[in-house]
């Protein structure tokens, strides 16, 4: 064993729960690809759940890199309303995830400002996310609003990060 490999014996049998997991249940490049890119290679089972989670979501809004709705004042504050009245009761008024209905959830509502977290999902995933729900999470499907009133929640919630950042 080369002083690389030290910790070899201790942490192989991991090693192996990973690789057979990932040749069982999650073998798509979608994994991988989300696997190699994290800076310092934790996954955590929850990371792996919403990796899972992306692989429903058509390639159309995968690829996507920024809203088609630009985020002027007016759809910010249409963003902010909406959040408010459809999405704090569970993702709490500043987006942490600590709205009053999230202690009753089995899977916590996501907390936008944990930005490792959120980062899985691009601009076109939330809006996707947002008018489909995620299912097993219990994120609902929004179906009732329009897509300009789902962009407009997406570039919110880019407007709440933004202000945490500048807060720190
Ligand atoms: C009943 C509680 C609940 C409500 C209401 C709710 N969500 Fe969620 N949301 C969740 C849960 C649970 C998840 C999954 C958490 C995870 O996987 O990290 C989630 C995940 C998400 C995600 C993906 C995670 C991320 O960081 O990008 C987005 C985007 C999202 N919600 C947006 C919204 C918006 C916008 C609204 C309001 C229109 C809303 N949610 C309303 C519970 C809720």
């Amino acid at each position: 064993m080369t002083s690389k490999c030290g910790n070899f014996s201790k942490t192989w049998p991991l090693h192996t729960a990973l690789v057979l997991t990932s040749l069982v249940t999650l073998s798509s490049s979608a994994f991988a690809n989300g696997k190699a890119h994290n800076p310092d290679g934790e996954m955590t089972e929850h990371m792996q759940s919403m990796m899972a989670v992306k692989e429903d979501i058509p390639e159309e809004y995968r690829i996507m890199n920024r809203t088609p709705v630009t985020p002027d004042e007016s759809s910010l504050q249409q963003g902010g309303e909406l959040f408010l009245e459809n999405c704090s009761v569970c993702h709490g008024e500043k987006g942490d995830g600590k709205g009053p209905a999230s202690k009753a959830m089995k899977v916590p509502p996501a907390n936008f400002l944990e930005k490792k977290h959120s980062k899985i999902y691009g601009p076109g995933e939330k809006y996707w996310l947002i008018g489909n729900g995620t299912g097993k999470t219990g994120m609902p499907a929004f179906t009732h609003l329009t897509p300009a009133q789902r962009w407009h929640l997406v570039n919110y919630i880019f407007l709440l990060q933004k202000e945490e950042k500048a807060n720190q």
